[in-house]
């Protein structure tokens, strides 16, 4: 926790909250750049679909919109309730705590498995959910992702006597790292990279680390927070703003295709 309160409570007891509004204006990019993903997915008219980490709904709908039959979950209340406003059937479920069996064709996540402080219980989630012969398909942060932002917060919470340790909520793991995991679960990984994605941001550093920094924020009190912020993207300015003052995230995307064999216990099949 916190090196200078030992009283400050659990950053990690206190999940990173979504405002739909705010994720429209701030991270419209997330499911934007995420197509790729869906084609690696190749959904099929009819198939039944679990999307994991829906937010609002966005790229749940493209996949409805294509003929799919899909229950989309997701941890925040609010963003669930803007992908129902999409006529979606969405669900408020964690997704370390998905209770589904053995129903789905394809399991699909986009920018949320980094989100995981329990990799494999998402894993065994997607794998319970699925019926043999099923998918499961997905992409968020890799190995690397936002290293330099990471760097700028570590510096100015150093300055503040905090360790970004103790407050990073973020699990970025190499492709092979894993693969590791989904075969120790039982899944034949097809593909599983993680690969450089810089991110033009639709605002600049400050408004990206409001919404998606929340964690690293909460060591800070309310009234220095603005300064903090402004300190972070100072320091960020030179390697991720260019000169007509547009800001680009140094995102990297861990992408992977996994398949729960049709016949269980004969590897490969
Ligand atoms: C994402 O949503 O893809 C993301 C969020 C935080 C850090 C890096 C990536």
């Amino acid at each position: 926790m916190g090196t200078t309160n030992p009283t400050e409570p659990d950053a990690f007891a206190m999940p990173q909250t979504w405002d739909p509004a705010r994720y429209i204006a701030n991270a419209r990019f997330v499911a934007d750049l995420a197509m790729p993903v869906v084609d690696l997915l190749k959904p099929v008219a009819g198939e039944r679909i679990l999307d994991v980490g829906c937010g609002d709904g966005y790229l749940t709908k493209k996949l409805a919109d294509l003929g799919c039959s899909v229950v989309a979950v997701d941890a925040s209340a609010a963003q669930v309730e803007s992908a129902r406003g999409l006529g979606l059937d969405a669900r408020v479920v964690d997704a370390e705590k998905l209770a589904f069996d053995g129903e789905f064709d394809a399991v699909f996540s986009n920018a949320t498995l980094h989100w995981m402080r329990d990799p494999d219980a998402a894993i065994d989630g997607a794998w319970r959910a699925l019926k043999p012969g099923g998918r499961f398909v997905g992409e968020c942060g890799g190995a690397g992702c936002v290293a330099k932002i990471r760097s700028a917060l570590s510096l100015a919470l150093a300055r503040r006597g905090h360790l970004i340790e103790d407050h990073n909520p973020w699990y970025f793991a190499t492709g092979e790292e894993y693969a590791a995991r989904l075969e120790a679960r039982g899944f034949r990984v097809e593909s599983s990279l993680v690969f450089p994605r810089p991110t033009p941001l639709p605002k600049d550093a400050a408004a990206w680390l409001e919404t998606f920094g929340e964690n690293f924020l909460r060591p800070i009190p309310a009234k220095d927070r603005k300064a903090f912020l402004a300190e972070v993207q100072e320091d960020l300015r030179p390697s991720l703003c260019d000169a007509d003052g547009k800001w680009t995230a140094d995102y990297t995307r861990l992408r992977f295709r996994a398949v729960k064999p049709a016949r269980l216990g004969i590897p490969g099949v």
